[in-house]
């Protein structure tokens, strides 16, 4: 035991000048015994106050539709769920929103749906380009998997940034988890989304039933070769209405050492506490923000809507409205010493 903390000190006092971390290296932290973990916390703080500040970015997430012609096995609003009631807010409502949450203070708003065919990329591109002529906001779209061309017609439009995590970096995992998705099509999406100039988000979930750490380590490594813009992770969240429901979800603990050493890996990207990782614990954003994290991304939603965009149960903030939420976000932020920018946050990264 003595030895493996004294491998593991030694790991991170090198992550303190360098992202340059080995699997192996990664693995010894990923296996570190949780009640010594604090360490690989602590040092990650020190990364992220380093490269990126006190600040932390706030994006509004507007949840404007629940329709997916998709069955990702994880998630509650899978099209084949038939106990779910579908809701999708017109393009004036979501502009509205968009327009709401700068009155309250937001930089960016973050659209985000399910694959839902309504929303072909011109009438997204069209959303973007209305909200663009009426607020200043910096746009992220997370409206998943659309080819090079659509891709363009949205960015043309001026969406700034685009959200499509990887989910797992194990082809295997992916194709038992995704009955209608390819692993090397969402990797072709991101290298597209790349090529195309939005600032590019992705990242996974961490627990999976069948991860084993290896594949979260080459999670990890997947994100640093994708040099991703911001990366996003949670813990996955067992939901009654999948064929996963029975299954173990990740720990906080794990979430929060894969937040960590992604901010060793990926120095100044952006890196949010996730609403996930707040709903496994009350804490679990502070708790994330003191672990490498820098972005929180409050839901925008009109409160009407939001039980119905529910991927994993018990989600926070459910029964709140958008001020609400912006005022207690921020008094947690204000709670940990930290501070909310005033700028867009876009990518610290120089391409
Ligand atoms: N638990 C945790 N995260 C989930 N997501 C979908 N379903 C779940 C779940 N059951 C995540 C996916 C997706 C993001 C929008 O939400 O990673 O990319
Ligand atoms: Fe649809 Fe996204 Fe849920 Fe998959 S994870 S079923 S694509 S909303
Ligand atoms: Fe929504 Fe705290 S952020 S209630």
């Amino acid at each position: 035991m003595v030895n493996i903390m004294q491998k593991i000190y030694a790991v991170c006092e090198k992550a303190l000048q360098t992202g340059d971390l080995s699997k192996e290296e990664i693995l010894l932290m990923l296996n570190c015994p949780d009640e010594n973990s604090d360490i690989i916390f602590q040092t990650a703080d020190i990364i992220r106050k380093k490269e990126v500040g006190d600040e932390v970015h706030l994006r509004g997430l507007i949840e404007f539709s629940n329709f997916c012609r998709k069955n990702c096995e994880y998630c509650g609003i899978r099209g084949k769920n038939k106990t779910i009631e579908r809701y999708r807010l017109t393009e004036e409502q979501i502009v509205d929103t968009a327009v709401k949450s700068e009155k309250l203070g937001y930089r960016t708003v973050v659209m985000q749906s399910g694959e839902d065919p309504y929303f072909t990329a011109s009438r997204i591109a069209e959303i973007v380009k209305v909200t663009k002529e009426k607020t200043d906001l910096a746009v992220t779209l997370s409206v998943g998997e659309f080819s090079y061309d659509d891709y363009k017609i949205m960015k043309d439009s001026g969406a700034d940034r685009y959200l499509l995590r990887f989910e797992t970096s194990s082809e295997e995992l992916y194709k038992a988890l995704h009955p209608d998705s390819d692993f090397r099509e969402r990797l072709q999406c991101l290298q597209d989304l790349r090529a195309l100039g939005y600032q590019v988000g992705s990242g996974f979930m961490v627990g999976l039933p069948g991860e084993t750490m290896e594949i979260l380590a080459d999670n990890l490594l997947l994100l640093q070769k994708l040099d991703v813009d911001m990366a996003g992770i949670g813990p996955f969240i067992p939901n009654e209405d999948t064929s996963l429901a029975g299954e173990n979800g990740g720990t906080l603990i794990n979430a929060l050492k894969a937040v960590a050493i992604t901010r060793m890996l990926l120095r100044n990207a952006h890196i949010p506490a996730t609403t996930a990782m707040g709903t496994l614990d009350p804490k679990g954003r502070e708790m994330a923000l003191q672990s490498g994290a820098n972005v929180v991304m409050p839901n925008v939603t009109p409160q009407e809507y939001r039980e119905m965009y529910l991927l994993y149960p018990n989600k926070i903030c459910l029964t709140d409205d958008p001020a609400h939420c912006r005022g207690c976000i921020t008094g947690k932020i204000h709670g940990i010493g930290r501070t909310v920018s005033k700028d867009h946050g876009h990518t610290l990264k120089h391409r």
